[in-house]
């Protein structure tokens, strides 16, 4: 049985007001001067960076902002931020927004930390060996990047553009402040690709090759039925407490490790990298991505290992025909209004554009993906042809 590592160095504070102690805890952490990044306005808006400011204020912390994060964040303003990090002499970067303010600040820390082309570290050419220091206050529950290893990063310099992740534990932020309250204002639509982005963690963890620990398939079922119960609450009711607070918790615990604790593997992954090539030159939002493929994915992989699925759908939906399992969650996500194909995306996917896009994942036919099916560029272009209507 192979040695699984679980390591979650972050030091989580929960609750509402959590991002009160900005100040305290940048202090405690020897924070003199802190680059603040934040996307494309909804912190300035809701009051929240101004508030935040006035909290180093308090404790003498010096700050530069850089704002304009946009989804799917772009390397430029990562070169942005690695120069204004370096000429303002800052010694910590707090990200105030959702996953793509955080993963952008988890790319300035490398490229500060390692110097030359940040790119580099992402396109695989170097290993990430050190980070400047990140810590985080969360407004948007979805990707779990406060507590996980993760950054995604788009290189809108190529033709091509390339979306790219890199995994490394110097990508655990030193905090993350979650106050689910943050999260009311988020919209109905980014609640949803959420609710549904952390599905997808724990299911990429538990379609999986080899020994499956029972106790994380159990923790996985009751994740994914909390999700399922608290998404709707949201999307009715968007500052219920109870609401924002389990689908909070449920994004940290979907994607820093534990739901493939005492497994041999991370799982299979292979809607992530699917999707990634639809956001990265569609520009449409991760969660749906993931809605519009996984159904697809889920029929194409099935005769892998039908019982995974007889155990998931007996788990999650008292249901032990996986087709119908397969089914419900798409009515799931139906039901909070995402697209369970590629049109749905607003996207019209011919035979040449699925293929293209399958030649994108695998980098032009030079690697697979996946662990629970193994997947080379031909399996691809099958998956998104149904995700397309078109086999
Ligand atoms: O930019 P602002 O104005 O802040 O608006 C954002 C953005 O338009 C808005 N928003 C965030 N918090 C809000 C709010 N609006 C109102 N009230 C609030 N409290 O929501 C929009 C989407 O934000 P974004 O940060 O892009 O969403 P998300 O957190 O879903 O991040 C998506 C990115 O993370 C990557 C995805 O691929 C995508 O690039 N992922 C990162 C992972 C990781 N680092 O571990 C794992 C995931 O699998 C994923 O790939
Ligand atoms: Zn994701």
């Amino acid at each position: 049985m192979a040695i699984k590592e679980y390591f979650t160095p972050t030091h989580v504070y929960f609750g509402e007001g959590a991002w009160e102690k900005a100040g305290e805890v940048l202090k405690a952490h020897g924070a003199s001067k802190v680059l603040v990044h934040f996307g494309g306005g909804s912190v300035k808006r809701s009051g929240l960076l101004g508030k935040v400011e006035a909290k180093l204020d308090e404790e003498g912390i010096a700050y530069v902002e850089l704002g304009g994060v946009v989804p799917n964040p772009r390397v430029s303003l990562v070169r942005k931020g690695i120069e204004l990090y370096k000429s303002e002499g800052c010694d910590f970067i707090l990200s105030v927004g959702g996953g793509s303010v955080l993963d952008s600040s988890k790319a300035i820390g490398y490229g500060v930390y390692g110097g030359g082309d940040v790119w580099d570290f992402y396109c695989g050419k170097r290993k990430v060996e050190g980070t400047a220091p990140v810590g985080c206050i969360l407004t948007l529950s979805a990707t779990g990047s406060e507590m996980s290893d993760s950054s995604v990063i788009t290189n809108d310099e190529t033709d091509p553009v390339y979306k790219r992740g890199v995994n490394t534990d110097f990508g655990r932020v030193k905090f993350s402040l979650l106050d689910p309250m943050l999260t009311a204002t988020v919209s109905k639509y980014q609640t949803a690709c959420g609710a549904t982005d952390i599905m997808m963690h724990t299911l990429e963890r538990y379609f999986h090759q080899g020994y499956a620990l029972d106790f994380t398939d159990q923790l996985s079922f009751t994740l994914l039925k909390e999700v399922m119960k608290w998404a709707p609450v949201a999307l009715e009711k968007p500052d219920d407490y109870d609401a924002r607070a389990n689908l909070m918790w449920c994004g940290s615990l979907s994607h820093n490790g534990l739901m493939a604790a005492g497994n041999p593997n991370n799982g299979d992954w292979s809607c992530h990298q699917i999707e990634h090539e639809l956001s990265a030159e569609f520009d449409v939002a991760h969660g749906a991505g993931l809605a519009a493929i996984w159904g697809s994915w889920a029929r194409y992989v099935l005769g892998t290992d039908r019982d995974r699925f007889v155990k998931l759908g007996e788990g999650v939906f008292g249901e032990s025909d996986p087709v119908k399992t397969i089914e419900k969650f798409e009515a799931f996500f139906r039901s909070i209004d995402m697209p369970t194909d590629i049109k749905g995306l607003g996207l019209d996917f011919d035979e040449a554009a699925c293929r293209k896009a399958a030649l994108g994942v695998t980098f032009q036919d030079a690697r697979k993906i996946g662990n629970f099916k193994v997947l080379d560029t031909e399996d691809i272009f099958n998956i998104y042809m149904m995700a397309s209507g078109l086999k």
